[in-house]
């Protein structure tokens, strides 16, 4: 039968001023608790950290990670075992991005040489860094209304870049995942650069892999003559080139485990231990980790796809149905994926742990996103034989389906998706299981005003201080969303509208299409999350660098309608030269401070990411990611030049973060 209609819910707070002040800014009735920081100890045989540099770089697989990203709340029971509506004590799950390395050594990264002769030399600080980076489970619990976490659980763990992983689906097993690691091509070690997270209806965490193509070394100029025509075509639309990000291919290979050698993309030599070229095809999906079992291995699906994961966001659940997650590719001209696992619902596998997954996640259809002008849009099967992904395509010859799982880019080029302005984070409205996108921003680059499109529909000058450069394109982002045709998970057709556009409130109609003001403008979407407590409540988080000029990066809380609430538009895009060009869309219901107000305003230079709520919902947790992060300016030798001492204050080093948010009065937190 239908649901019983939620009660109308109405935001309950005095909305914060923009803010570039070096601190956290809330509404007034509500604290922050500053609960889990970089480098904090999850074992009582860990010291507390320094944040000089001098920690025993051994001792980082038993601490908080760096940059802390999307998060999940697990409730948990006395048997320690999930229960979601478990209040006060629970699992929180949390990804570790990256690193700022200038805040992690003595003295920033060690190394010596230029250009592709450059190299990293202290081994320890690489080992460092493999550490801080991947996904933190931690038990939490509240002390009288206090939020904390409980540093000698036994539930803490620490997965990281060289934790063993077990391949899933389509293409494990198969010779495109065979390494010098795993010959049988059965494992992986690691995950990184994870970014959002996705649940499952089984208690699981899911953690996404987004720009892992960076950290990869492969020197083009002498490894492309050792490649196929086929393997440069993916390596270039996957971006694997270079000198590897922070280096680590290039710290002298442990050769007994291939420690470090392993980010050495390259073909070597003519022997198959000379032979890396398979490495990368192991990273770029999604990995379902169980926070209550340490000691299981964790899963990297590959039936959904192998891309820039940004998150996977669980659609509605539904007993005998099929499950979906919705994923973006964040990337500029990028695409928005969706999978619909091959088997129904049994709400039996609650508590399933990995083998649910494997139940649900190896088997399904993976489709890509297509918008048409009109408000409608279709999802376009990734599968061999259809969707012109054959053998005979004359960009990319597909060979079988797990070609097409680890190429999904381009069989989604082959399919003719529509590329966006850089999908982020999905969410799905629990009252109305439309699905939300934030599409961030892009530049007139990747999206000339000749590019735009109806889902894609604006190119401007977004005007920065007089010291900083203007930008043009989509400089502010928008959220865009979707209803499935008869609200069935399966369909393979959609309306849509866009829901928001960022915007200065002071910018020009034609650039401030949602009507923002003051309480509640915002460039640069990214995190996006729907509360499960009060549903129809929508968090949304900022990662800018546009607006920067007047404030940091924020949260807003929401109450979205639905699609097709606003109507068609057309808006005047202004080119570089002052001529102009119309571009119809669909754009949504102005917001009003009725239904949009800024709830919080994070330090300097931070993003604000990834948000996790107790079982009763009325504590909500928030990290804030990568404080100070211009370290062009900041001189390690001399702290007073860092520009943001967050969260410790006096001249310490800045550090990324999980805060507690609670009510004062012990009500729900927004609403
Ligand atoms: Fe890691 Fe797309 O943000
Ligand atoms: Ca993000
Ligand atoms: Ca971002
Ligand atoms: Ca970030």
């Amino acid at each position: 039968g239908a649901a019983p209609a939620p009660a109308p819910l109405t935001l309950s707070f005095n909305p914060v001023a923009k803010s570039l002040e070096d601190r956290l800014v809330l509404p007034a009735g509500y604290t922050a608790t500053v609960m889990y920081r970089l480098g904090d100890p999850i074992s009582s045989d860990v010291p507390a950290y320094a944040n000089d540099g001098s920690d025993d770089p051994t001792t980082y697989d038993r601490r908080a990670g760096d940059h802390h990203d999307g998060m999940t709340y697990f409730g948990m029971g006395a048997g320690g075992t999930w229960a979601p509506s478990a209040t006060d004590r629970g699992l929180l799950v949390m990804n570790h991005e990256a690193i700022t390395p200038a805040f992690l050594h003595p003295a920033g990264q060690t190394t010596t040489g230029s250009g592709t002769a450059q190299v990293r030399t202290v081994p320890g600080e690489v080992l460092r860094e493999f550490y801080l980076h991947g996904v933190s489970v931690i038990e939490v619990g509240k002390t009288g209304s206090t939020w904390g976490y409980k540093r000698s659980s036994s539930f803490n763990r620490r997965v990281h870049t060289l934790t063993e992983m077990r391949l899933s689906g389509p293409a494990a097993r198969t010779d495109y995942v065979k390494t010098r690691y795993s010959t049988d091509g059965s494992r992986t070690r690691g995950t990184v650069n994870n970014c959002a997270n996705g649940t499952t209806p089984w208690g699981t965490y899911l953690t996404c892999e987004e720009n892992w193509a960076g950290y990869f070394r492969r020197v083009t100029a002498t490894d492309n003559a050792k490649r196929t025509a086929k393997e440069l075509t993916a390596l270039s639309r996957y971006g694997v080139a270079g000198n590897g990000r922070e280096l680590w291919a290039t710290v002298t290979p442990d050769t007994s485990d291939n420690l470090y050698g392993r980010w050495n993309a390259e073909v070597l030599g003519a022997s198959a231990t000379d032979d890396f070229r398979n490495g990368p095809n192991t990273y770029g999906w999604v990995v379902e980790i169980d926070p209550f079992n340490p000691l299981s291995t964790p899963r990297k699906r590959t039936a959904l796809g192998r891309f820039g994961h940004e998150g996977a966001c669980l659609g509605p659940v539904v007993a005998g149905k099929p499950l979906v997650w919705y994923m973006g590719d964040d990337s500029r001209n990028e695409y928005i994926y969706k999978f619909v696992s091959t088997r129904a619902w049994d709400p039996a596998d609650v508590g399933g742990g990995l083998a649910a997954g494997d139940k649900y996640m190896d088997d399904g259809r993976l489709y890509v996103a297509k918008f048409a002008a009109d408000g409608t849009g279709t999802w376009l099967e990734l599968k061999l034989g259809v969707n012109n992904i054959t053998a005979a395509n004359s960009t990319y010859a597909f060979a079988d389906a797990a070609d097409v799982v680890i190429n999904a880019r381009l069989a989604a080029d082959a399919a003719g998706a529509t590329r966006m302005d850089r999908p982020e984070w999905t969410a799905v409205n629990p009252v109305t299981g439309e699905v939300y996108v934030t599409l961030t921003n892009t530049n007139a680059t990747a999206r000339p005003i000749t590019a735009t499109d109806a889902a894609n529909p604006r190119f401007y000058n977004d005007p920065k201080g007089s010291a900083q450069t203007a930008q043009r394109g989509n400089p502010n982002g928008h959220v865009l969303r979707f209803s499935e045709a008869n609200g069935d998970v399966t369909s393979t057709t959609f309306k849509w509208d866009v829901y928001l556009f960022g915007a200065r409130s002071t910018a020009s109609a034609d650039i401030n299409l949602s009507q923002l003001g003051a309480d509640n403008d915002f460039s640069s979407p990214d995190g996006l999350w729907f509360s499960q407590a009060r549903p129809g409540l929508l968090w949304l988080q900022t990662d800018d660098g546009a607006y920067t000029d007047v404030t940091n990066c924020m949260m807003l809380a929401a109450l979205p309608g639905k699609v097709g609430d606003g109507g068609a538009k057309t808006i005047t895009n202004i080119a570089a030269d002052g001529s102009t060009r119309q571009q119809g869309t669909i754009v949504g219901k102005a917001p009003g401070t009725a239904a949009l107000r800024r709830f919080l305003v994070g330090p300097v230079e931070c993003e604000i990411t990834g948000i996790a709520e107790s079982g009763d919902g009325r504590a909500i947790f928030v990290n804030i990611q990568h404080p100070g992060e211009d370290t062009s300016v900041a001189n390690i030798g001399d702290p007073s030049k860092f520009t943001s001492h967050w969260p410790d204050g006096g001249s310490s080093r800045p550090r990324s973060a999980t805060i507690a948010i609670t009510r004062n009065d012990g009500g729900f937190i927004g609403t």
